[in-house]
């Protein structure tokens, strides 16, 4: 009787729209996040309206702070990359999604969901597993899996003949499929589709090329407390400005372009380009400070779990037990993760150049190649290779004698 919509105000939501309410002749309420895509979101509001969506089941949220603070923030403390390159920008904003749209189900009293991602992507798993895992008995309604849409052309006739606003740059083939957020832009489809083909110069959006990037380098500091982002250049920034200040210093100097075959979790490969410029300057600076403050233990244990941690992601686990149990293992590591990276911008490339903090496990009296006074025993050593090398010598003896 009553489906909550995730509505971007695009072609496809808003056929969607229309069709729910002919095809199972229910009240549609539209959820709209902002979250940090960039563009305005009040077009969304006025269409929904136009659709007789009631004023009071139009719900458009600012949810940048909490994207960034509580589902970005615990992913990059996990230094989480999806096959070993991919940031997970798209992955990471479905759970907060889901989770909205089902207490806004809750408040409005509705007993259905609906999105508008294919059946054949990820997104749909996605948005469901978090659906399910916060609400077990709602109705789930995916559109591309039922409708008989199956063409841009019979798209854009439905929208037409239902009064549906259709830009020019639609009508025609639209040039590639693009989700936003403030951690990432990605592209896939169309022009794109053909894994041999480089991508061409107008699929990127918000970063510069690095061949025209400054031909000067740029030297920036980012503080980090507890493992999170505090500050950049010694400012102080909430969890969504310090991303969004991070993405203006990426895009300026070409950073972040990412060109990835990747495997989908229902089983094929597609290829995309990502642009990530403030989460690869941060990412990296936080494993910068991590180089400081964490054991050798704690670190290469946490290198395996973010190989985890990243596949539930991309899966669609965020709201799974497994999930939940490597989170508390990784925010446990993160305790004394407290200090200043230096990071030098150039040309595509971020560096870290240097870090420093209170709780700094580096001791450059052990290390130095100089008089360590005593500090290290390098006689130690002998027994250490010794024992470390009985079991090779055994295997020697006897394989290769
Ligand atoms: N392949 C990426 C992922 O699975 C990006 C998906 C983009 N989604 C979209 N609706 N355009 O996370
Ligand atoms: C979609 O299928 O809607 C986009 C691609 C994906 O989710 O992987």
């Amino acid at each position: 009787k009553r489906v909550v919509l995730a509505y971007s105000g695009g072609l496809d939501t808003s056929v969607i729209l229309k069709w729910l309410q002919q095809t199972y002749n229910c009240e549609v309420v539209t959820f709209t996040a902002d979250l940090g895509q960039g563009e305005e979101l009040e077009p969304a509001r006025r269409k929904a309206e136009m659709a007789g969506v009631k004023p009071e089941h139009i719900f458009i949220d600012d949810l940048r702070e909490e994207f960034v603070k509580d589902y970005v923030f615990p992913m990059m403390r996990a230094n989480a990359m999806y096959e070993g390159l991919y940031l997970l920008g798209t992955s990471i904003a479905r759970p907060l999604i889901a989770k909205r749209q089902i207490e806004i189900a809750r408040q409005v009293g509705a007993d259905a969901v609906s999105h508008g991602a294919t059946g054949k992507g990820n997104d749909q798993v996605r948005f469901e597993l978090g659906y399910y895992a916060l609400a077990p008995d709602i109705k789930v309604i995916a559109p591309w899996r039922e409708w008989d849409l199956t063409s841009r052309s019979r798209l854009i006739e439905f929208a037409e003949q239902n009064q549906i606003m259709v830009t020019k740059d639609k009508r025609g083939e639209s040039p590639f499929s693009v989700d936003a957020n403030l951690l990432h832009t990605s592209s896939e489809g169309k022009v794109l589709e053909d894994p041999w083909e480089e991508v061409p110069d107008y699929v990127y959006s918000r970063t510069v090329n690095p061949e025209d990037a400054p031909d000067a380098p740029e030297f920036i500091t980012v503080d980090f407390e507890r493992g999170d982002g505090v500050a950049v250049n010694g400012e102080a920034m909430s969890p969504a400005t310090l991303l969004a200040k991070l993405n203006d210093l990426g895009r300026a100097h070409g950073i972040g372009r990412l060109d990835l075959v990747e495997n989908r979790f229902v089983g094929m490969k597609s290829r995309g380009m990502y642009e990530t410029p403030g989460g690869t300057i941060y990412h990296l600076a936080h494993r910068g400070i991590e180089q400081l403050t964490l054991d050798r233990g704690a670190a290469h244990l946490k290198d395996e779990l973010a190989i985890r941690y990243a596949e539930l992601v991309y899966n669609g686990f965020w709201f799974s037990p497994e999930r939940e149990m490597i989170q508390a293992a990784v925010d446990h590591s993160q305790e004394k993760v407290t200090g200043t990276v230096r990071l030098k911008l150039y040309k595509g490339n971020v560096s870290v150049v240097g870090r420093k903090s209170p709780h700094s496990l580096y001791s450059e009296k052990v290390v130095t190649f100089e008089d360590d006074q005593g500090a290290y025993d390098q006689r130690d050593a002998a027994g250490f290779i010794k024992l470390n090398a009985l079991r090779l010598r055994l295997l020697g003896r006897r394989d290769r004698d």
